[in-house]
């Protein structure tokens, strides 16, 4: 998978509600808004890993991007450094150990954050997680990411995309469901499915 790999090549180009490239739902139904600049994904290796933390530390909680370490609180060395190794990790991408594959999401050539895919006990599925600095957040970035891997599960054979949450995490809800996921509530946590062998919405 080379660096311009991320860049869309697929059916699910379009697949989050067809828009304009660029463009974005706003708030209100019918109303568009300007994503600023094109969002790609490039493979979390060592050329952007140490941007990727400096997004991380000024613009999220560690709860947010990384699993939990015995470390003081906050972004200490320490928890810096469990930062490194949680994605040095996965340098080898689904079939590393990990069985994960990380990408940086930039938006106008910045790094703003992080998507991943993750296989599943099943072959052709994988389950996603993301997240975007603060800064980032509300300007259709997200679902643009989401796209592009789905792309990319697409071309490694993946017939089946999932994601959990909570039902308090409005953002990551509303994310996939503009990519079109089929939600399922069970009690605290919300289970999100995305064929990826369904037909792209028309144009
Ligand atoms: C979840 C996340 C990736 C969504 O990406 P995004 O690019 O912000 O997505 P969108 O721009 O489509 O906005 C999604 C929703 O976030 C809300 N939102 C708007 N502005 C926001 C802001 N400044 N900060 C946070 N959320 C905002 C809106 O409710 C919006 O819904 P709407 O478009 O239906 O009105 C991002 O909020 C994030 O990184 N959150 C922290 C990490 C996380 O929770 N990851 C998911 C774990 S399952």
């Amino acid at each position: 998978m080379g660096r311009d790999s991320g860049r869309p090549v697929g059916p699910f180009r379009q697949r989050c509600r067809s828009l304009p490239i660029g463009w974005t739902y706003a708030v209100e139904p019918g109303r568009l808004r300007h994503v600023t600049g094109a969002v790609r994904l490039e493979p979390v290796d060592e050329s952007n890993l140490e941007p990727l933390l400096s997004v991380a530390v000024a613009e999220a909680e560690p709860a947010d991007v990384m699993p939990p370490v015995a470390a003081p609180a906050g972004w200490s060395h320490a928890r810096r450094d469990a930062f490194r190794d949680f994605h040095r990790a996965s340098f080898g991408g689904l079939d590393a150990p990990t069985r994960t594959a990380m990408y940086a999401i930039l938006a106008g050539g910045e790094v703003v954050g992080m998507i991943r895919m993750s296989r599943r006990d099943e072959p052709d599925a994988v389950e996603v997680g993301m997240w975007l600095g603060r800064s980032a957040r509300g300007q259709g970035i997200g679902p643009a990411a989401l796209r592009e891997l789905l792309n990319l599960a697409a071309a490694a054979g993946m017939r089946v995309v999932v994601a959990e949450t909570v039902p308090e995490n409005r953002g990551a809800l509303s994310v996939l469901e503009k990519c079109g996921a089929k939600m399922r509530e069970d009690g605290r946590r919300v289970y999100a499915e995305i064929s990826l062998d369904s037909t792209p919405p028309a144009l």
